[in-house]
């Protein structure tokens, strides 16, 4: 993905990149505007953890679970909607349109798990977030964006950042 803007984070254990998720999660209620976080990486790479830990971080009390089956599910918190995808197992983009895919994700704050299957439907202010296995328990999260600034997602990462 071609982006203005990108940061490369490592994570060692479950624990961090639920860390990395809720610094991120938190930003996403504060900042109080339509983005869409797509999540791309391999099967067991990390993208629910990263999508739990988004969503503590966003103020969500119950857990989340992954909507393989469901498509969608719908949380809030402190008044904030947050819709969670999971699209791997759709395989046209028809059923995006049935599923309400569109206006959630460009006007509302929503994660989208196996977003690489439809690179072309995400909107502008989307955060791409790339999960690849580099071992046992280490993680690269690179954080990709044309809409979040370079200082942004320095401060998203935090401690986790190796690199931007
Ligand atoms: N640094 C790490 N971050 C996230 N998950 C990790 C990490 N190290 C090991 N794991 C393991 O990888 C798997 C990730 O699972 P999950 O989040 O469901 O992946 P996905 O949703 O991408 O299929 C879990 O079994 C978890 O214990
Ligand atoms: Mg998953």
């Amino acid at each position: 993905m071609e982006t203005k803007y990108r940061v490369e984070c490592q994570t060692h254990s479950v624990e961090d990149t639920t860390q990395l998720g809720k610094q991120l999660g938190a930003f996403l209620q504060e900042r109080q505007e339509p983005l869409c976080v797509a999540l791309i990486g391999d099967l067991g790479t990390g993208k629910t953890h990263m999508s739990q830990g988004i969503g503590l971080g966003f103020g969500i009390k119950e857990e989340m679970t992954s909507p393989t089956f469901a498509l969608m599910n719908t949380y809030e918190a402190h008044g904030q909607a947050l819709y969670h995808f999971d699209v791997y197992r759709l395989d046209d983009v028809c059923e995006l349109e049935n599923i309400g895919f569109y206006e959630y994700t460009e006007d509302q704050i929503s994660i989208v798990e196996w977003a690489n299957k439809f690179p072309h439907e995400l909107p502008d202010e989307t955060l791409w977030v790339t999960i690849t296995r580099l071992g046992e328990s280490e993680r690269q999260i690179m954080m990709a964006s044309d809409i979040l600034s370079d200082d942004e997602l320095a401060q998203i990462g935090g401690q986790y950042v190796v690199r931007n």
